[in-house]
């Protein structure tokens, strides 16, 4: 059986329902925002939740009229407790992809499970190196600059229960010049982020990744539809897959 494909115009395509985390500057939540004005994502964003009352993010988000919801993490009695509200709030915007932009806090296997591969993460160096517990934002510009590498970049992944472990979906390569400061490369690295981020968001709103262990297939945009989990429509039996 041959998969349904949906109409692709800008104005006929089924919309998905994004929710971004984001603790920080938001430069990633901006590009996914323009992305999905320009309609090279099928947006929109939906909400944007935030660990931290000054984040960045939070007034890109609200630039945007997009709902915001903050949770800090100290006014909660236990992790357990800040989790389960995180959960609720997610909930109730129904998202159909969840994308870490900066979040800075590891997601307990319990959470991850709820949203199995409908979460992504982006990081900045190219993974499995410079990733793990304790590696975000400078301190991973920094160790690749004092292990002397050429080569950094980005990673954008799926999330699962091993912190910057799960599977790749896309990476890029960026230089290391000999004189970058952590700031310079970290500057550098964030301009292919802004692509690199919706590039991936693109690819699963098509249904073309299909999570395989611990690798991400992408399907040619022919097949597009076929590993789509957003779109129930398209899934399981209809797409021919099973
Ligand atoms: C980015 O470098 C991203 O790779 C990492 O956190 C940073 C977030 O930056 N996970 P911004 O808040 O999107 O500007």
């Amino acid at each position: 059986m041959t998969a349904a494909i949906r109409p692709t115009t800008n104005d006929q395509r089924p919309t998905m329902r994004i929710a971004v985390l984001a603790s920080g500057r938001g430069t990633n939540l901006q590009a996914i925002i323009d992305a999905c004005d320009q309609g090279t994502i099928p947006g929109p964003v939906v909400a944007v939740v935030s660990d931290n009352p000054k984040a960045g993010a939070l007034t890109r988000a609200r630039a945007s009229g997009i709902p915001v919801v903050v949770l800090s993490l100290r006014t909660f009695p236990t992790r357990e407790k800040f989790e389960q509200r995180l959960v609720e709030a997610l909930h109730s915007y129904a998202p159909d992809l969840i994308c870490l932009a900066g979040f800075m806090r590891i997601l307990s296997p319990s959470v991850v499970q709820q949203f199995s591969g409908r979460i992504m993460n982006i990081h900045p160096a190219l993974l499995p190196a410079f990733g793990g517990v304790g590696m975000y934002g400078e301190h991973v510009h920094r160790a690749v600059l004092d292990r002397g590498v050429r080569v950094s970049g980005c990673t954008v992944h799926f999330v699962d229960d091993v912190p910057d472990g799960g599977p790749i979906i896309l990476q890029a390569a960026v230089r290391v010049d000999a004189d970058d400061t952590v700031a310079t490369l970290a500057a550098r690295i964030a301009e292919v982020e802004h692509q690199l981020y919706p590039e991936a968001i693109r690819l699963f709103a098509e249904g073309r990744l299909l999570i395989d262990g611990r690798r991400v297939h992408i399907l040619e945009e022919r097949e597009r539809g076929i590993a789509g989990t957003w779109d129930r429509d398209l899934v399981g039996s209809e797409a021919g897959l099973e």
